[in-house]
């Protein structure tokens, strides 16, 4: 059993939730044509959930794909490596895509996503729900953030470590030093 008690909230659910409204008002005011979101597994998919359902609120319409990638593979600092382990079935071309993810560090993940996508010919716009301010590897400027997060090892709302505290419905850090564990993207 998970000892809840370890976690220390850093965004709250309500804080999330406010947030996600305002991020698909932008969206939105982005006036997206045949919009196609795609989710990165798997750490987006609680993010995208709120937020696809908060796009609808604010008069969108999309269409949800799904892409699985993985950069994390041996530690909690990045590999380097991309891997598709699931890619979109849908047509891209010329079509407006917004891919979504939980957090953009290195940024090689969402470049990863952006240059593959965009080579198939969709103009692609980014989101992801944090940004870790100085840690990025490649030169990635999401279009649309949710918060700025400090430079700590958070899990909760879709993101892991080991593959535990996805199901948390808030955003928090392990209060517990030693061992990092994997996270599994
Ligand atoms: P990037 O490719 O270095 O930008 O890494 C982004 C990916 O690393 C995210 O999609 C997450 O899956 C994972 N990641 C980075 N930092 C964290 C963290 O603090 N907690 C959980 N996953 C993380
Ligand atoms: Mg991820």
């Amino acid at each position: 059993m998970i000892d809840r008690r370890r976690v220390k909230v850093l965004f709250d659910e309500a804080t999330i939730a406010r947030r996600n409204e305002e991020i698909a008002r932008e969206i939105a005011a982005s006036e997206p044509k045949d919009l196609l979101v795609v989710a990165i597994l798997k750490g987006s998919f609680m993010f995208a959930a709120d937020l696809i359902r908060a796009m609808h609120r604010s008069g969108l319409a999309p269409q949800v794909e799904f892409m699985h990638l993985s950069s994390y593979r041996a530690a909690t600092v990045s590999s380097g490596q991309v891997a598709i382990l699931r890619d979109v079935d849908s047509e891209v071309r010329d079509r407006d895509v917004l891919l979504v993810d939980d957090i953009l560090e290195s940024g090689r993940t969402i470049a990863f996503a952006k240059d593959l996508l965009a080579a198939r010919g969709a103009r692609v716009s980014t989101c992801v729900l944090l940004e870790k301010p100085g840690k990025r590897a490649v030169s990635v400027k999401p279009d649309f953030v949710g918060f700025v997060c400090p430079d700590l090892f958070v899990v909760g709302y879709g993101m892991d470590v080991a593959h535990s505290f996805r199901e948390l419905p808030f955003i928090g850090v392990v209060e517990k030093d030693g061992d990092a564990t994997p996270p599994n993207d």
